[in-house]
């Protein structure tokens, strides 16, 4: 962080426009990712998901640290093969047309998750065609009794999301006659937002017995379980993230308990890049309306989805600037309850709300942490026209910490 403030201290000194800018930390993601594929056991392999936070920079670096890179959409594969010539990719997501399953066969990928019987036809009259045989998983749907539900729920309930339980029969059925097609293994991405390690090793756990029975009633022959992503990061109280220690142990245990256990893949996104990544921008204005404080700073919810998609106050810290090009005296306030907004003509357009300041003034920047995922890749970028934020990609200080 201290790096960050410094190059946005660096960055208001000379600004000649309000600023607004995203500031990636690359050594700090170099580190996170590096302790992260450090705390999972043998056996196991971290992908990135990719749609969290697809810049090159941050592809750059996590390349030589992780697996590989799920990607979900043929723009993403393309982007991901015309950069990473090597880097194995495998390629999930609902409603995969036929161009993408053919970019697919064509890109050399390590495997493709299906989501459908439909889709496991398509793909295998496709590979025919192309006389290749494709590796596959069986993306699948499961009941989840008793398991822990988050606010994202990709599994365990009605949506449009891999095969339902009750329908790997028929796609077993159809396997039989598709040559073409090799089932390596199965695939869960069942949530997002996970905090709680232990109920996440418990649901590994779940779906590992899953497949043993399959395996076991259907004599199939598997190499990997992709488990999916689904980490979370705690926005609302960013002191208490995910205990990834804990997580790493549980599945030590698990896998002791198992021996044999299949490998277990990863595909985490947000928990990857979140933390690597700050928002800022320029207060331009303190309003006071009906009771209300609002701080009117330079961009907003275009830029920054990230509380609004997840309906948080997100947590901010404020970096006094002491530019001030007015001959009248900076608005302020002290010790106040703010709401934070953006530049869009709606109210929707909320960063953070009935959060306590200290001081802040217009001309100071906020910054907001934890905005290196899911942030200006599922924002709404050119609605009202205004420009795009900076990008800064803070380099890693050590040379030789790249290629470590
Ligand atoms: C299939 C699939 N895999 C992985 C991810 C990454 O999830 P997360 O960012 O929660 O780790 C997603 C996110 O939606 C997904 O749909």
């Amino acid at each position: 962080m201290d790096k960050v403030e410094r190059h946005l201290r660096a960055a208001a000194a000379h600004a000649t426009q309000p600023l607004c800018a995203y500031v990636y930390d690359l050594e700090a993601l170099h580190r996170h990712s590096e302790a992260v594929v450090a705390a999972l056991p043998q056996g196991c392999e971290l992908f990135y998901a990719i749609k969290a936070n697809s810049d090159l920079p941050i592809l750059q670096t996590l390349a030589p640290r992780v697996a590989g890179f799920e990607v979900s959409s043929g723009g993403e594969l393309a982007w991901a093969r015309e950069h990473f010539a090597t880097t194995a990719l495998i390629f999930s997501g609902p409603g995969k047309t036929d161009t993408e399953l053919q970019l697919a066969l064509d890109s050399d990928i390590d495997a493709i998750h299906v989501e459908s019987l439909h889709e496991l036809r398509r793909l295998s009259w496709l590979a025919k065609a192309s006389g290749k045989c494709v590796p596959i998983l069986l993306r699948v749907n499961l009941p989840m009794p008793g398991l822990i539900v988050t606010p994202l729920m990709m599994g365990g309930k009605p949506t449009p999301f891999g095969i339902a339980a009750d329908q790997l029969p028929a796609c077993f059925e159809s396997l039989q006659s598709a040559p073409n097609l090799r089932l390596r293994g199965f695939h869960f991405h069942l949530l997002s937002h996970q905090l709680d390690a232990t109920a996440h090793v418990d649901l590994i756990a779940t779906c590992l017995d899953q497949v043993a029975h399959w395996c076991e009633a259907y004599g199939l022959d598997i190499d990997h379980v992709n488990v999916g992503g689904g980490i979370g990061v705690n926005y609302r109280q960013p002191q208490q993230q995910f205990d990834l220690v804990a997580f790493g142990e549980g599945l030590r245990r698990l896998r002791e308990s198992q021996p044999d256990m299949p490998r277990l893949r990863f595909e985490c996104g947000r928990y990857i890049t979140a933390a690597c990544g700050y928002y800022a921008m320029e207060v331009l204005d303190i309003k006071h309306a009906f009771g209300g404080a609002f701080l009117v700073a330079r961009g907003g919810t275009h830029h920054f989805r990230t509380p609004y998609a997840q309906n948080h106050s997100h947590p901010f810290h404020i970096l006094p600037v002491e530019r001030w090009p007015y001959p009248w005296p900076r608005p302020e306030l002290h010790d106040a309850v703010v709401n934070v907004v953006g530049q869009l003509c709606t109210p929707k357009d909320l960063l953070a709300f009935d959060a306590r300041v200290d001081r802040v003034r217009a001309g100071d920047l906020l910054v907001f942490p934890y905005a290196g995922a899911y942030a200006w890749h599922i924002s709404h970028h050119d609605f009202l026209r205004h420009p795009h934020p900076q990008n800064w990609y803070l380099p890693m200080e050590h040379a030789n910490a790249a290629n470590e």
